[in-house]
């Protein structure tokens, strides 16, 4: 019927247009099943000059007596509606058009994105333990939540042992029906994985432990409630204090550059015996003094000491190789932080948690 001329309408009885207009409709769906494309469907019935929808309104409508207009024009309009949406449904899956819409314009700008970079705090933290790896050290963790007994007791410090007082401590709160040794606090240092790692492994151990540490200071330009610190365990036969210097002299010189010195002062830890804090010479003037090492020409930075034999007993019990009478170790802490800061000449600690983008961009 599709390229034959438009039949007249027989009559303008309802029946006999619904009849004429439902055998259009076949034509429309038979159509547009073998339709190649939705250019040709649209020329074919929507066309100006020789579209069939066209050729149906000349045929049937203008034909037409007046009172059977509206009932012809009513169903034209259906009609019309129809073809409308198949029309649609087929622009709208046509695999062309959809590249169409999917098409790119290669020649506009990308979306930048913006490189991050190591945060200086973190890369002076790897830097360090990568040192000790180098000899030989294993890298440890432990928790930030710690109990009394291993941020103190197992380490020597007593229930009102005036050491204690040294490291301004947060506690958590509403433990007070809990025996001391139970309570939580947030770890004041690194120091209690030493206890945790000689629990779990027997010697010999050489270990280092990164890790955030918590005190109840106020801020200011060299305290912040959070640090870091990298703590240092090393438990053997036969370990003596030439040993620690060594190890601490050669990792100093690795860090800071080979010209780099080293000296020991008496200091005084509840777990280590003896202690020592250790000085650098300023990496920065050579120790002719300037305003990093505050016109001295040295620098402060770890406490250390042999392990107190005291605290070996104290693991004992629960891994019986740590008899003080058979090994010895030593153990270092130092801050990740104030580190950081010597290196990268940072004057205020608080810009490290900042979070400042001014300040970020600047190790980019
Ligand atoms: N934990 C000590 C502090 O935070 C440092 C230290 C570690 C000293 C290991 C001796 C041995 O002050």
């Amino acid at each position: 019927m599709q390229n034959d001329e438009i039949p007249p309408l027989s009559g303008w009885s309802e029946a006999e247009l619904d009849q004429a207009f439902a055998a259009v409709a076949l034509e429309v769906e038979d159509s547009a099943a073998a339709l190649r494309s939705p250019e040709q469907f649209r020329l074919q019935w929507l066309g100006r000059k020789q579209g069939r929808l066209k050729a149906i309104s000349d045929s049937w409508l203008k034909s037409a007596p007046a009172d059977a207009r509206k009932a012809i024009g009513q169903r034209f309009n259906t009609l019309k509606a129809e073809i409308e949406r198949r029309l649609e449904l087929a622009d709208s899956a046509s695999p062309h058009d959809a590249l169409d819409a999917e098409a790119v314009d290669i020649t506009l700008p990308g979306t930048q994105r913006k490189l991050g970079a190591e945060h200086p705090l973190i890369r002076t933290w790897n830097e360090i333990v990568s040192v000790f790896q180098r000899m030989g050290y294993s890298v440890g963790a432990g928790p930030e939540v710690e109990t009394d007994y291993y941020n103190f007791e197992s380490l020597n410090f007593p229930p009102g042992h005036p050491a204690r007082d040294t490291q301004d401590t947060l506690v958590i709160a509403g433990q007070e029906r809990k025996p001391l040794r139970d309570r939580l606090l947030m770890r004041t240092h690194t120091s209690p994985v030493q206890i945790r790692t000689m629990e779990q492994q027997p010697p010999p151990v050489r270990i280092v432990i990164p890790g955030k540490v918590h005190r109840n200071d106020a801020a200011d330009a060299t305290h912040y409630p959070i640090f870091h610190q990298v703590e240092g365990l090393c438990v053997d036969a036969n370990i003596t204090f030439g040993d620690l210097k060594g190890t601490l002299d050669f990792a100093m010189k690795a860090f800071f550059g080979s010209s780099v010195r080293t000296r020991f002062f008496p200091s005084f830890f509840p777990f280590t015996e003896p202690s020592a804090d250790v000085q650098i010479s300023c990496p920065f003037c050579g120790g002719s003094g300037c305003r990093k090492c505050k016109q001295s020409g040295w620098i402060e930075l770890l406490g250390c000491g042999m392990v107190d034999p005291a605290v070996f007993g104290l693991v004992q019990g629960k891994q019986p190789g740590y008899d003080p009478k058979k090994v010895s170790g030593f153990a270092f802490g130092m801050g990740i932080d104030r580190i950081a800061m010597m290196k990268y000449g940072i004057g205020d600690i608080g810009l490290l948690y900042s979070g400042d983008l001014r300040f970020l961009e600047q190790f980019v």
